[in-house]
């Protein structure tokens, strides 16, 4: 199969501090990868790199076997790469329900499907979307307070929020920075359940970034472990489990 996603070489330097070096690995649809390694190692600059965030990115990225790289973020937004951020980024203001139709618009846009269909079509389409959008959000046991503004609820209910947002529009390629960070732990394991689901289900390809390593370890398919701006190690989780280059540079025992 085709890997959805290629990285060969991709390396990212600030002004002098060497933040990836040579990146290479594959990532597939129906696949989930996380990335893991200590604070600083690189994971949140490579998913920079790949969603356009970076300019310096050095080496290729192909997305479906077209290359990305050089790309602007909302261009690369657009050919299906979507990103959650590591610190949020909702309409406060705006309800949970409302904040996930302005994800969908990035696809939907209905004055543009309204010239180009009539607005009855559109009105269709943006009907279509509302009830995606209550769905999604009752996947995730959202759905009493979809009508809420976003700043009235919980940091977990917020993050929750934000990832519904991200995948309401089913992107082939979906990167999570710390999904779970500020989740209890039974939202945790919802959370690792649903993002299991879009990949089984939906043939989502999902990278995410995580630091409980309990959550990596059951609900990952690939590790890949960053140290320094570099892979030291790529495998499934019992394979993770016993790298010892990787129980010492990164569990911090052998
Ligand atoms: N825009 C930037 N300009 C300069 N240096 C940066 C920039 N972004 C990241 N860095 C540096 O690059 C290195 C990797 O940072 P990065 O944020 O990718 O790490 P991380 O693995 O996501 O860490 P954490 O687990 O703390 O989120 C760090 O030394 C960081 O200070
Ligand atoms: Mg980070």
């Amino acid at each position: 199969m085709e890997p959805i996603l290629r990285l060969q070489d991709v390396s990212v330097n600030f002004s002098g501090l060497q933040a990836l070096t040579k990146v290479t690995f594959n990532s597939h649809a129906g696949e989930v990868r996380a990335v893991i390694g200590p604070n600083g190692a690189g994971k949140t600059t490579l998913f920079n790199a790949i969603s356009g965030y970076v300019g310096s990115t050095e080496g290729t990225i192909y997305f479906k076997g077209m290359p990305i790289h050089g790309l602007s973020p909302h261009e690369i937004s657009i050919k299906g790469v979507r990103r959650t951020f590591q610190n949020g980024g909702l309409f406060p203001e705006l309800t949970a329900l409302e904040n996930v139709l302005a994800g969908l618009h990035v696809q939907i846009d209905s004055s543009f499907l309204g010239i180009v269909m009539g607005l009855g079509e559109a009105r269709e389409a943006e009907r279509e979307g509302i009830a995606r959008a209550r769905r999604l959000l009752d996947l995730m046991d959202l759905g009493a307070i979809a009508d809420q503004p976003v700043k009235d609820l919980s940091g977990g209910q917020q993050r929750m929020v934000e990832i519904v947002r991200t995948l309401a529009t089913e992107p082939p390629l979906l990167l999570l920075d710390e999904p779970v960070v500020g989740l209890s732990p039974p939202m945790r394991d919802r959370m690792m359940e649903i993002i299991r689901r879009l990949a089984g289900e939906e043939g989502i390809g999902i990278m995410l970034i995580e630091h409980v390593i309990d959550l990596v370890m059951s609900g990952s398919d690939v590790i890949v472990v960053l140290s320094s701006g570099e892979v030291i190690a790529e495998g499934t989780p019992d394979e993770i489990r016993q790298n010892r280059e990787v129980l010492e540079a990164y569990l911090g025992h052998a």
